[in-house]
């Protein structure tokens, strides 16, 4: 398409190329304003900023859809397997039956962590958050691992993916075990990859421990609708960080970081903190007051998207395990699903919520599932780091690969002081000194 877009300003007048995708909304090219009218963009908050062209995932908003590498995530909600997903992001295609016994093969021989990295695990206290664990010990790893940190070596940059892709679970795993003083358990190999987590996380070295389907299943549905989700703030902040030519491990430690916010990944657990301070559906309308008041901070966790304008796909598959899962683990009456479902239907009739197109997201049931599985609240976040940790991994090495990869430098719109001239101390006046 050779489409533009003429931009009239008061420094004069410009022509900016109009980029087409394959789907999706088409974006103006920007990059020379600057440079020839002068001028910058404003947009906090990247509303209306693409900051890169990615093949990976597309989204959606309006419509509610979700593609990974093209495929609805539905279709591999029901017919794929966590790895098989995280092949299809890593590498664009779906693998056939020997790439992916190759590819979980790599998986599960990668899953053992250097010893001495145990000793990092008895540096934190007790009750540190094992999302605060996490970023210590992931970034960590590059100071184990200097043989995959070439990162313009596309076999290094590899050989990080499935690193990182395979510990993550053995991370997570000890990071609880720490929190509750137990001892580490080792991988398995023989397990899957979920199965393999369960046993990390729930075994102890003095009793046989056998994995239960349903929850290995369920865990691998969730991680499969975790996996990716275009250029959200954590998979932005990988991208920043390794666009300055950072190493794989240091940058995932940066999305961690920023996915343990709770408008963020931090949503899941706050969901559930949340659904337990209402407790009865009798205080719903008081909580919905309190989401609606713009003097009160607080908001309905799990509710509203900056992409979806329309029901969260990933929810609606969630919301439809929740009853599958709860009815086979034998927790078919748990009060918080029934309390997460009469908020829903109270908030979806609500002008304020249909008004702002407020619908449930990813992190509103995720957190009744993890339940379920008997998963501690604390861990939640682990969880939705664990399966982002292959989003993360994808377009990290897409970014490296992108000819127009630049280093990523924001500019700002200035508005503190103007120049000034420097005031002694001796005659420096109080309303000088700024608060
Ligand atoms: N409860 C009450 N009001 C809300 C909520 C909510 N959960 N979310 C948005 N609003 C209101 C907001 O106050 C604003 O109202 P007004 O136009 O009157 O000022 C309007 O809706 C638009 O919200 P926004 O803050 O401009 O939207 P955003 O795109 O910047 O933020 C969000 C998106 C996800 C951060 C936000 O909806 C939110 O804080 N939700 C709760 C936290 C949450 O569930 N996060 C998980 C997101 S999905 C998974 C993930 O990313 O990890």
């Amino acid at each position: 398409m050779n489409d533009k877009a003429r931009l009239t300003t008061p420094h004069g007048e410009t022509e900016l190329p109009i980029h087409e995708g394959t789907m999706g909304p088409a974006a103006i090219g920007i990059d020379r304003l600057y440079r020839e009218l002068h001028y910058l963009t404003y947009d906090p908050g990247f509303v209306s900023t693409a900051a890169c062209k990615s093949a990976i995932t597309f989204i959606d908003g309006e419509q509610g859809v979700l593609l990974y590498r093209g495929y609805p995530i539905e279709q591999l909600a029901e017919q794929s397997s966590f790895l098989e997903v995280a092949y299809l992001l890593l590498y664009g295609e779906l693998p056939t039956q020997s790439q992916l016994d190759e590819f979980s093969d790599i998986i599960t021989h990668h899953t053992m962590l250097n010893e001495n990295l145990r000793d990092f695990f008895r540096g934190f206290y007790h009750d540190a958050h094992p999302m605060a664990i996490m970023v210590g010990v992931v970034g960590s790893l590059s100071a184990f691992y200097h043989d995959s940190l070439d990162i313009h070596d596309p076999r290094h940059r590899e050989i990080a993916a499935h690193r990182l892709i395979a510990k993550m679970p053995t991370i997570a795993a000890a990071s609880y075990k720490h929190s509750i003083g137990e001892p580490f358990i080792y991988p398995d190999n023989s397990l899957s990859y979920t199965g393999n987590l369960l046993k990390m996380m729930f075994a102890v070295p003095s009793e046989p421990y056998e994995v239960d389907p349903v929850a290995e299943r369920a865990l691998d549905l969730i991680f499969i609708l975790h996996a990716d989700h275009e250029q959200n703030a954590s998979t932005s902040t990988v991208r920043v960080a390794g666009s300055s030519g950072a190493n794989p491990f240091a940058c995932i430690a940066s999305g961690i970081a920023a996915l343990w916010g709770p408008a963020h990944g931090g949503a899941n657990e706050a969901v559930l903190t949340m659904l337990e301070e209402i407790g009865t559906p009798e205080r719903i309308p008081e909580f919905i007051a309190r989401a609606k008041d713009r003097k009160d901070p607080f908001r309905l966790m799990g509710f509203g998207h900056r992409v979806y304008k329309n029901y969260d796909p990933r929810a609606r598959i969630i919301r439809k395990m929740c009853h599958e899962v709860l009815d086979k683990l034998g927790d078919a009456n748990d009060p918080l699903f029934e309390l997460a479902l009469k908020l829903e239907e109270i908030a979806l009739a609500d002008e304020y919520f249909i008004e702002r197109k407020l619908y449930p997201n990813v992190d509103f049931y995720s957190g009744i599932i993890y339940r379920a599985l008997k998963i501690p609240t604390k861990l939640f976040t682990v969880m939705f780091a664990i399966a982002r940790t292959v989003g993360w991994v994808a377009q990290w090495m897409e970014m490296i690969q992108d000819p127009e990869q630049r280093i990523s430098r924001p500019r700002q719109l200035y508005v503190g002081p103007v120049q000034r001239d420097y005031v002694p101390i001796e005659i420096r006046k109080a309303s000088e000194v700024s608060s």
